[in-house]
């Protein structure tokens, strides 16, 4: 693996991010038509935005006339995108409604000076895109037939998106991507938070080929040490189940909620991510609690998890990167109990090699 050469980042964001679909959003935070959110991908800037008919589309983020960004802000409802520069403004479906000035311009055609649009698809709750205005998607045959049941029997589109957090790093995402899949690390990196509750080196895995599914086992779990058990669903609470969905995407599913942590570099800088992490909650309605209880319960959550990964993980995963600038820094050793971090290199290498990515 390389984090520092930007030849690699650079085709890692065309035949990684440019090629095979990922989560960009989960459905709930575009609910209603002309719900938008603007997000930086490895190979464009790109606003995703909710249909009149329902569906999901994204358009490149920039003016058809000159390239001005068009929407400056993360996230926003609206009717139209109305260019800052020279006020050309675009249907909510990528359309160019108008032009001022109009016959200075004389005729051109159109149809065909819309917004850019990108593939993306909705399935299981979530948004997905390819970063690449020149590709299909479909979910479904990325995620292979086992992992797409697995995702639908999760029903992570009856969730909705609570408060998501996006973080820049100075830091290779492959490192972030890493960090997060370490069950290795747990006790000596996080002995006061995360060490306490979880076991440490302690996973087994399901590898299905490209993604793969594991189970962490919390502390609490050793009360059925000795005990001859089946399986029920209240063991389900000792435990943590997680999906890795290649090429970037972390899916732990708790008792009351879902994690989501997502990973993608800035551009072709091997230097710098983009770290998204979203907690997924049954709304204010379906939870039977009130409004001002909903929402202690989540920023309590948030509150914990922004603990450990911001404050115990952010700071040893930027010093991997600055520390292996070094140019003698030497080669690494993955160790056979790091199974995880093998199957996302696997995944990596396959796809950077691959003569026709993703396919
Ligand atoms: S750049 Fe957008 S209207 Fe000119
Ligand atoms: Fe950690």
């Amino acid at each position: 693996m390389d984090y520092q050469d930007p030849v690699r980042a650079e085709l890692e964001r065309d035949r990684i991010f440019g090629e095979v679909p990922f989560i960009v959003a989960h459905s709930s935070e575009v609910a209603r038509t002309g719900d938008f959110i603007s997000l930086d991908l490895p190979r464009n800037k790109v606003v995703v935005v909710r249909q009149r008919d329902g569906s999901v589309r994204a358009f490149i983020n920039a003016c058809r006339h000159r390239g001005a960004q068009l929407v400056t802000e993360d996230s926003g409802t609206c009717r139209i995108f109305s260019c800052p520069y020279h006020r050309w403004s675009y249907g909510i479906n990528g359309e160019l409604r108008s032009v001022t000035l109009n016959n200075t311009f004389g005729e051109f055609d159109r149809s065909t000076s819309g917004m850019i649009e990108i593939p993306v698809e909705e399935r299981h709750g979530f948004v997905w895109a390819i970063d690449n205005a020149e590709r299909e998607i479909d979910v479904a045959a990325w995620l292979g037939p086992e992992m797409d049941v697995v995702m639908a029997e999760y029903e992570i589109d009856r969730l909705i998106s609570v408060d998501p957090h996006t973080y820049q790093r100075p830091v290779n995402w492959k490192i972030m991507q890493d960090g997060f899949l370490d069950n290795y690390h747990v006790k000596y990196a996080h002995p006061n938070t995360a060490g306490k509750m979880l076991h440490t080196n302690a996973v087994t895995l399901d590898d299905l080929g490209r993604s793969f599914w594991f189970l962490t086992a919390r502390k609490s779990i050793d009360q059925f040490i000795g005990q001859d058990l089946e399986w029920t669903k209240e063991m389900e609470g000792h435990t943590i189940e997680s999906c890795f969905l290649a090429p970037n995407t972390m899916l732990l599913k708790h008792a009351t909620h879902f994690e989501l942590l997502t990973f993608r570099p800035v551009g072709a800088d091997p230097g710098q991510s983009i770290m998204q992490m979203r907690i997924m909650a049954p709304s204010v309605e379906d939870s039977g609690i009130t409004e001002e209880h909903w929402h202690k319960r989540w920023a309590k959550n948030w509150g914990l998890l922004i603990a450990i990964l911001h404050d115990e993980d952010f700071p040893i995963l930027d010093s991997s990167q600055s520390a292996l600038a070094s140019l003698d820094a030497g080669t690494m050793l993955l160790g056979r109990n790091e199974l995880a971090s093998h199957l996302f290199r696997r995944e990596v290498d396959r796809l950077i090699r691959a003569e026709a990515p993703g396919r």
